[in-house]
């Protein structure tokens, strides 16, 4: 949610990097952006509305400036317009701003009495105006100026700051949002996460909250909140530059589909040990915990969900799956005896974030399922297992989504095969045979993707699309729905097939799309009904199932038949025909597929 990307030293032009970073953050929100840069020992800024491709138009690129500091917004205060866009300026103090300053009324009252005027209707500006005021207070030390913000203001920032009185120096604050530092010689950078700088290097050192730092072109300095410096790890990120380039790709979704196979090799590799049958990372051991409460945002829920259908079933621990923005405000009943499961790709989503403070401050352990190594959810949970998906760029989730799915299945075999009943599970014996074989079924899958696009061309003029399913195959139904909606603004719903007659089904009217999933044995008649009930009443039905269900009639007007794997396995082939499904549609309605409107990556915000 917003990005900055920052950049002094002797060897580029300094408005080049930092909007070649912006370029690539722009995932993390892009309905503004701005740059401030050093020309002549003089401060200029440069704002436009829309896409970082505006801005590059109005900013002039022969300039030789060595210091910048630039952002790209999603809007929080204000609609997104040039006077709302970062970089603010106050004084001497220019700052562009990631996060929310939730005292910034009050603050706002006490600046106007002291005769501070604002333009904008941002808590950045009233930021950028307190620590002028703090600067002049502080008869112009900078430090004391940042300990005293950090002590006046409430809430999230990742602050990046200029001051006219020493422009050969970069300043860093942060507090409840990202931001690191890259380094290399005689450069250095500040960033809201890594991506953004791998273009000049892969060094960076990670920030904790209440931290501050002075940067020049060779020094790195790090203060904690009380001023005093702070040594930091200087960390090296596991992926260069080509990761995170669409390659021969036309969006980065499409890109990120085709990697499923590789990210699945990746957390074989990472977490088996092929040879002696069993985990090779140390795998936690959930059996001691009487009950499992997963909190997550957004498709990291519906991972949540797959979780626990097969945590509960192969297990046999109850699991709870929290909206983390729910979990925060209700009554809890979890305990020591409660694993709390945190799921994120970013590992930054605010209201995850802060779901796991409560887990922890009620007494309970904490597992974070997170792809981005040390981001702040991993820092805060008391065990953290990774997914391997690496940089994920297209806001609409998919490799990464995968990678948790597959956490969650490692999970729920890791408990079934130490209990006394696995020789009566046939699944969970062959379960690694199968997992083995899981990224060659996926390929097959990926090289049907005509077949897909054709059902999407069948379907991307409707208004309303649903998707129908039982059990395992209805938390598919929602991330596919989930998938559909975001990317290309067409109406979708999800629902048990069980419940569709107690309403959705008077929305279904001749041609109407429903994909009805059924891939599990023991209910397909059931779920096969319920397809019956909307094919009689005008339905254009998508019938999604496994080879090995043999099941036909006349339900359907288009069947998608995917392999059948280990039933722990199994929703990493449903989701992959209906991600493409999803990006087709997107496709012919010519949608910003990787930039979908209003939304944004990674939510920093509550
Ligand atoms: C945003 C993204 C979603 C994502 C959700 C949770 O809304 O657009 O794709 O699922 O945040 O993100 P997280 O980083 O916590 O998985």
């Amino acid at each position: 949610m917003c990005g900055i990307v920052g950049y002094i030293g002797k060897n580029k032009k300094a408005k080049d990097v930092v909007i070649k970073g912006l370029e690539r953050l722009e995932y993390r929100g892009y309905d503004s952006a701005g740059i401030a840069f050093v020309d002549n020992n003089k401060l200029i800024i440069q704002k436009e509305k829309g896409r970082i491709s505006n801005l590059k138009n109005v900013v002039d690129f022969n300039n030789k400036a060595n210091v910048a500091i630039g952002h790209t917004r999603w809007a929080t205060h204000g609609i997104p317009n040039k006077d709302n866009a970062h970089p603010h300026r106050c004084g001497k103090i220019t700052i562009v701003h990631n996060g929310i300053i939730e005292n910034y009324m009050e603050l706002k009252k006490e600046l106007e009495n002291v005769g501070y005027v604002f333009k904008s209707e941002t808590d950045t500006e009233v930021a950028c105006a307190l620590l002028d005021y703090l600067y002049k207070k502080n008869n112009e030390n900078i430090k004391n100026t940042i300990k005293q913000f950090q002590k006046l203001t409430k809430g999230a920032y990742a602050l990046g700051m200029l001051c006219d009185d020493d422009l050969n120096s970069l300043y860093a604050i942060k507090k409840n949002s990202p931001l690191i530092i890259g380094t290399n010689n005689n450069e250095n950078y500040i960033a809201s996460d890594v991506p953004a700088i791998l273009d000049f290097t892969n060094k960076y050192i990670v920030l904790d909250d209440g931290e501050f730092a002075k940067i020049t072109s060779d020094s790195i300095n790090v203060y904690n909140k009380n001023g005093n410096m702070v040594n930091k790890e200087i960390k090296t990120f596991d992926g260069s530059a080509e990761d995170i380039n669409k390659n021969r790709y036309d969006h980065y979704m499409l890109k990120e589909i085709h990697e499923q196979p590789e990210v699945t090799k990746k957390m074989i590799d990472a977490y088996i040990d092929n040879e002696n049958n069993s985990f090779i990372s140390d795998m936690p051991d959930l059996s001691k915990y009487k009950n499992i409460t997963i909190v997550a945002c957004g498709s990291a829920m519906h991972a949540g969900l797959i979780g626990k259908s097969l945590i509960e079933e192969y297990g046999n621990i109850q699991v709870n799956v929290e909206t983390a923005s729910e979990f925060r405000y209700k009554k809890l009943f979890i305990d020591k005896d409660t694993l709390v499961i945190a799921i994120s790709q970013s590992g930054e989503t605010a209201d995850t974030l802060e779901a796991v403070k409560i887990a922890n401050d009620s007494g309970c352990d904490t597992l974070g399922i997170i792809n981005v190594n040390g981001s702040s959810i991993a820092r805060n949970t008391s065990k953290v297992l990774y997914t391997k998906a690496g940089p994920e760029i297209a806001v609409a989730t998919t490799k990464a989504y995968s990678a948790q799915v597959t956490l969650l299945s490692f999970i729920a075999y890791n408990l079934a095969k130490n209990s006394k009943d696995i020789n009566e599970i046939k699944e969970i014996q062959k379960f690694l045979t199968d997992l083995n074989k899981l990224p060659i079924l996926m390929q097959k899958i990926l090289d049907n993707e005509e077949e897909y696009r054709q059902i999407a061309g069948s379907i991307y003029n409707n208004n309303d699309i649903f998707f129908i399913g039982r059990g395992i195959d209805y938390a598919l139904c929602m991330e596919g729905s989930l998938k559909l909606k975001e990317i290309s603004y067409i109406h979708s719903e999800a629902y048990p097939a069980g419940e569709l007659k107690h309403g959705t089904i008077s929305l279904i009217e001749n041609g109407t799309p429903v994909i009805g999933i059924v891939t599990d044995k023991k209910i397909a008649d059931k779920t096969i009904s319920n397809i019956k009930e909307v094919k009689s009443r005008g339905a254009n039905v998508i019938y999604v199932t496994t080879d090995n269900l043999v099941k036909d009639g006349d339900f359907y007007d288009t069947k998608v038949t995917i392999p059948k794997t280990n039933t722990l396995l199994q929703p990493l082939l449903t989701i992959i025909p209906l991600q493409l499904i999803a990006y087709h549609v997107a496709k012919l309605n010519n949608c910003d597929i990787d930039k979908p409107k209003n939304l944004a990556k990674s939510v920093t915000v509550e």
